[in-house]
């Protein structure tokens, strides 16, 4: 068994440009009709509750506008989760937030945030939407995910991508593949993500059951020389 790879592109980093001068351009949403025409299966967009990148106005413009399956990276604000359940993407994945990180550091700690994740978990379910939950590897967070009804499971590959000597990236590597399969045996979806790039996405890609990889950084910042169109189509030849 081996699932054929999806790509999802996450174009934060589209509006991140924006931001950092305030001005109307670059256009997410002209991002977004890029990747899908380069070929990529979903977009992801990651609107933060301190709207650093993604605005709101970014969520609504994208999903009216644009068809490719939409993953809404959220995490648990009741204002984001009135977005999400109002715009109904096809996928959601529930991701820890600080406003003091660069980046989403860590996978989410499900057991501390279990009763509203399940609240979360039916009303989005009972929508249609898929939820995903950003995790790290360990086998007691993924079995608590399947617990609790999820669909898919994202599994952060951040220590994999910053692993500072072969062997420790080796070790990585084993343990998500062990992750991918017990995963996998219990049902769910497995996606992957979170520091990949041009060079280390091939080895996280040949295993077997994950389904789809979310990346964001590596393609926007390909761009910049290449060309949006360019860099998804690279990125989809290196998956396949
Ligand atoms: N998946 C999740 C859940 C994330 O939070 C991020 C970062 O927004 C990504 C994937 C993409 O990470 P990167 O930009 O490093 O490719």
């Amino acid at each position: 068994m081996f699932i054929k790879k999806k790509l999802g592109v996450n174009i934060d980093h589209v509006a991140t440009l924006r931001q950092a001068r305030g001005t109307t351009y670059p256009e997410p949403l002209q991002a977004a009709y890029i990747a899908q025409n380069a070929g990529a299966h979903n977009l992801t967009i990651h609107p933060r509750e301190d709207q650093r990148h993604i605005q709101k106005r970014d969520v609504y413009l994208i999903r009216e506008a644009c068809s490719l399956p939409l993953n809404m990276e959220m995490a648990l604000y009741d204002d984001i989760i009135n977005v999400a359940l109002d715009l109904c993407p096809e996928e959601v994945c529930i991701v820890p937030e600080k406003r003091e990180e660069l980046t989403t550091e860590g996978g989410l700690d499900i057991f501390a945030s279990q009763d509203k994740l399940d609240d979360f978990v039916i009303k989005a379910q009972s929508r249609n939407i898929k939820v995903s939950l950003f995790i790290n590897h360990d086998d007691s967070s993924i079995k608590l995910a399947s617990e609790l009804g999820v669909d898919i499971v994202e599994l952060h590959t951040g220590g994999f991508a910053d692993a500072i000597t072969d062997q420790d990236q080796e070790r990585i590597f084993e343990e998500l593949k062990h992750a991918s399969h017990y995963a996998h045996s219990l049902g769910l979806q497995v996606n992957a993500g979170h520091g990949l790039h041009y060079e280390n996405t091939a080895m996280i890609a040949s295993i077997p059951e994950i389904h789809t990889l979310n990346i964001g950084h590596a393609i926007i910042s390909r761009a910049v020389f290449v060309g949006l169109d360019r860099a998804v189509r690279d990125m989809l030849h290196l998956i396949s």
